[in-house]
């Protein structure tokens, strides 16, 4: 067994302190920091809570209270007479934000000699921002651990215990029919999606379906509309596939269907994300949506309807799905998991046009052949017993708290001179404050300090954009926020974080 007394209280006594924050929140924070950063790792004991009150001068109560906050988060684990232990497997292990990959010019360009003019173009497709995992306002470990998944490890571990022959041998392209079955249910009560449970398609994740999609109804050269700003990813897939994105402008109604008609008539596919467009933050009208449809209806064009937040609105009523007023065939739905359960599970899913799911499930056969087959059976019971949806209320409850904390920190600290995007739905906002007019040098300047807050103006493939910065306030623990927001406040003044 591992007793981390002497690591833990040598890597408390090298963090600085932050004086203004309450004792057990510095105390908290920095035990965090050590098990995130991999210094305490899983399954290191830690000191009794009275010694450690003693040694670092505090009383008991502040060191229970900090402690009982890891608990909660699921970093510490109690052992009844032993104490507390650091936890062996947090879903999300601690990544370094260094650790990460990044792009590596001069590695790229000694590759580009032996790449397809189309791979070139990949390449050079400005990819700009993701979360960085580990940061606050990134896909951070803290935020993740945080969500109660404790039903989906049990029903992933009751499925891995009985392992049948059927969850070993090679799986339908489509997908489990459990899961389809469920997933076909779940968008019909959840998002009016018209659909039987042959029409659903398994993929790991948005970008496979977009590829998909991509690979099969467009030829190089098509035309493709794409958001302005819209969601880089979707851009470099149409790309990938020898398309050509054209910018239709966003305004406060979502895409504009009309410039759309103007920039490229003969359009072959419609990229959008109706319900909370990414990444400012609005809903498509319902006219524009009729709208969209007519066009695509004239133009025998394809409708990509990317539904990857719509589960998480805080106030009014969502619209339902776009495939479910399209009386043509013409609209494709995706939907995602990765999204609202956590990044790593890589499920996601197309609801087709029926003459469509052949090709497509025949299509993935080239790539990954299909979905692990453990994943699919536990999604499958976690949907259809009722604890996804059970889970989705909870983290609408859990994000709310989130971004009611940042948008009153954002307000005490710019008060009057804070712009932020749309708040009813999704995960993210856009924060205009001062500092943000030249938002890439401040959303790098956030990033050194650990911050990770994209600029919204990477988001745009040619006007120049709006300046602004990506707040992913569902990435950040209640009570970092107002630290968070003090810190990224210092980033816009030019002066530096403390400690
Ligand atoms: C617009 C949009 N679509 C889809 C996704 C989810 O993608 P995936 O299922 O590929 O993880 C994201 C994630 O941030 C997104 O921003």
């Amino acid at each position: 067994m591992k007793s981390s007394g002497g690591t833990l209280l040598h890597l408390l006594q090298q963090v600085d302190e932050d004086h203004d924050a309450p004792a057990y929140l510095r105390l908290y924070r920095q035990v965090r920091g050590a098990i995130l950063s991999g210094g305490l790792p899983g399954g290191s004991r830690l000191p009794s809570s009275r010694t450690l009150a003693r040694e670092l001068s505090v009383s008991r109560n502040t060191v229970e209270a900090a402690l009982g906050q890891l608990r909660a988060e699921g970093l510490l684990a109690r052992r009844v007479g032993s104490g507390s232990f650091v936890a062996e497997a947090f879903p999300d292990a601690p990544r370094r934000p260094d650790r990460r990959w990044r792009p590596d010019p001069p590695a790229m360009a000694r590759a580009a000699g032996g790449l397809s003019a189309r791979g070139r173009l990949l390449m050079a497709a400005e990819r700009p921002t993701d979360t960085v995992a580990g940061m606050i306002f990134g896909a951070s470990a803290g935020a993740v651990s945080a969500i109660p998944l404790e039903p989906w490890r049990r029903m992933v571990a009751r499925h891995a215990r009985r392992s049948t022959p059927a969850l070993m041998l090679p799986g339908a392209p489509a997908g489990l029919r459990a899961l389809r079955e469920a997933i076909a249910a779940h968008a019909a009560t959840t998002r009016g999606v018209r659909c039987g449970w042959e029409q659903v398609v398994v993929v790991a994740s948005t970008g496979h379906a977009i590829a998909l999609a991509a690979q099969l109804l467009l030829d190089p050269g098509d035309r493709v509309w794409m958001e302005e700003p819209g969601y880089p990813a979707a851009r470099a897939a149409f790309t990938a596939a020898g398309a050509i994105p054209v910018p239709v402008r966003v305004d406060a109604e979502g895409l504009d269907v009309s410039a759309g008609r103007l920039a490229a008539p003969d359009g072959r596919l419609a990229y959008v994300t109706p319900s909370h467009q990414y990444p400012l933050g609005h809903t498509l009208s319902l006219d524009r949506r009729v709208a969209l449809l007519a066009w695509a209806r004239e133009a025998g064009a394809w409708v990509l309807e990317d539904d990857y937040d719509s589960e998480f609105r805080y106030a009014g009523r969502p619209l339902a799905a776009m495939q479910g007023i399209d009386g043509e065939g013409r609209v494709l739905y995706v939907g995602t998991f990765n999204k609202v359960m956590f990044h790593a599970l890589r499920t996601a899913y197309l609801i087709l046009p029926p003459d469509l799911v052949e090709p497509f499930a025949r299509a993935r056969t080239l790539s990954d052949g299909f979905v692990p087959l453990l994943t699919q059976a536990a999604l499958a019971e976690f949907l259809a017993d009722g604890h996804f949806a059970l889970l989705l209320r909870r983290l609408r409850e859990i994000y709310r708290e989130r971004r009611d904390c940042f948008v009153a920190a954002a307000t005490a600290e710019w008060g009057a001179e804070l712009r932020l995007g749309p708040l009813e739905a999704g995960l993210h906002a856009t924060l205009e404050a001062p500092g943000t007019e030249n938002d890439r040098a401040a959303s790098d300047a956030a990033l050194a300090c650990g911050i990770s807050v994209p600029a919204l103006s990477r988001y745009y493939a040619a006007s120049p954009g709006r300046r602004a910065l990506l707040v992913h306030f569902a990435n950040a623990l209640p009570a970092d926020i107002p630290f968070a927001v003090d810190a990224l406040a210092r980033v816009l003044r030019g002066t530096p974080p403390r400690g």
